[in-house]
């Protein structure tokens, strides 16, 4: 799977991506929000050298982790996710970025084209996604890419290990392949 945006290629990870994505996986402030991490050598190589192959082989796909490369420098600086359910044709996102590298739209542009990839290539009806009602920038995401939040969800997220509070609230996200494609076709754009 591969898609082109303005500034960024959305593709698969390879192996020879260790040292730019160990850069973010093994980040504590990074991953906070994150189910894995931070990541030792051999978690990262794992995750490129079985996981991400592996999953290119499930019949159907289950899992879609893609790497989010920009196209200036080449450096793959996050990686954006779909995790499929076919039986209701949706799927829930995911997403990280290098810390170093927010706060210019990136996010905003991988998840437009990871949600192009998913109502215009692969025809599935409704994408979900979600997130910690304080994780700020994320929730700012979601909206800029036009999801609509449903709802707040009650200590629905589990903290990390230490955490004052092991329980945190989250906002549960989603927008529909028809929404999506009136608002492209209102923007001109895909
Ligand atoms: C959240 C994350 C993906 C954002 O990436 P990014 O490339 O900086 O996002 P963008 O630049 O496209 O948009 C960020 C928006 O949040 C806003 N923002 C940033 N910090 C903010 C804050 N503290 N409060 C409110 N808004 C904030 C930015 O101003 C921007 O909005 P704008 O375009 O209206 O100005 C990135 O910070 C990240 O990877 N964080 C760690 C992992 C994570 O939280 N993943 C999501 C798990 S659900």
């Amino acid at each position: 799977m591969r898609k082109e945006t303005e500034s960024l290629v959305l593709r698969e990870f390879t192996p020879e991506d260790f040292e730019d994505v160990h850069a973010y996986a093994s980040d504590e402030e990074t991953v906070h929000h994150m189910a894995f991490g931070p990541n030792t050598e051999a978690q990262t190589r794992d995750y490129l050298e079985r996981k991400c192959p592996e999953e290119r082989t499930e019949e159907p796909r289950m899992h879609y982790n893609l790497a989010i490369q920009r196209k200036d420098t080449g450096r793959v600086i996050g990686g954006i996710s779909m995790h499929m359910n076919w039986r209701r044709d949706d799927a829930i996102l995911g997403a990280v970025l290098n810390r170093h590298e927010t706060g210019h739209g990136f996010m905003t542009e991988a998840m437009r084209g990871i949600l192009s990839i998913a109502f215009d290539d692969l025809g599935l009806h409704r994408i979900h996604a979600v997130c910690d009602v304080e994780n700020l920038p994320m929730l700012r995401v979601l909206d800029k890419c036009g999801l609509r939040n449903e709802g707040r969800m009650v200590r629905r997220g589990k903290s990390r290990p230490g955490a004052a509070q092991p329980y945190f609230d989250q906002f549960g996200y989603a927008i529909l392949r028809e929404e999506w494609q009136r608002m492209t076709r209102q923007e001109g754009t895909t």
